[in-house]
């Protein structure tokens, strides 16, 4: 009976024991993890993480607030550990901005500081949300899903400028901003 008990405690101890190490490394498994699902549902179709640079929608002279034809506002930006590319980005206020960004690395979860606009970002999918800010101002981004070290250090700008002061852009004008 001793013996069973023992058995037990040292089964359970190892669960236990694996369950620490994957909630606290979860964000180093979680990009195969994405991959394997990814083909069960109907993605996998997404950026590749590690050649975001070199192709596609997502290299780096397309990043940033573009200008539709129809005067549509669309923001392109990378998560990856631990900044956003780019770290700030000027959007102007009153206009719906569609939001699409991917990660290079693992899932980061951002904020929009002082609205309720947040966004997921994982590797290997586009995560597309149109938001409207309908007031000037600077909103810090930071990111709430832990991601690793540098985690709390991770955060990007948004600043909504007033209507009138966004000029318009060329086609392939791209807009960035300084950080604050
Ligand atoms: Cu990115 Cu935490």
């Amino acid at each position: 009976m001793l013996r069973l008990g023992k058995k037990i405690g040292f089964v359970a101890g190892v669960i236990l024991f694996g369950a620490v190490i994957l909630s606290t490394r979860y964000y180093m498994v979680d990009v195969p993890v994405y991959h394997f699902f990814g083909h069960f549902l109907g993605g996998g179709e997404g950026p590749d993480p590690s050649a975001l640079h070199l192709r596609g929608e997502f290299v780096e002279s397309n990043l940033g607030a573009a200008q539709g034809a129809s005067g549509s506002l669309t923001v392109r930006m990378i998560a990856q550990q631990f900044v956003f590319v780019p770290q700030c980005v000027e959007v102007p206020a009153g206009v719906p901005v569609t939001f699409r960004m991917t990660s290079a690395d693992v899932v980061h979860m951002l904020s929009f500081l002082g609205t309720d606009y947040g966004l997921k970002v994982v590797p290997g999918a586009v995560t597309e949300a149109t938001f409207t800010f309908a007031q000037p101002g600077t909103f810090k981004i930071p990111c709430h899903e832990f991601c690793g070290a540098g985690h709390y250090a991770m955060r990007g700008q948004l600043n909504v400028v007033p209507r009138e002061r966004f000029a318009h852009m060329l086609p392939g004008e791209r807009r960035t901003c300084e950080l604050r």
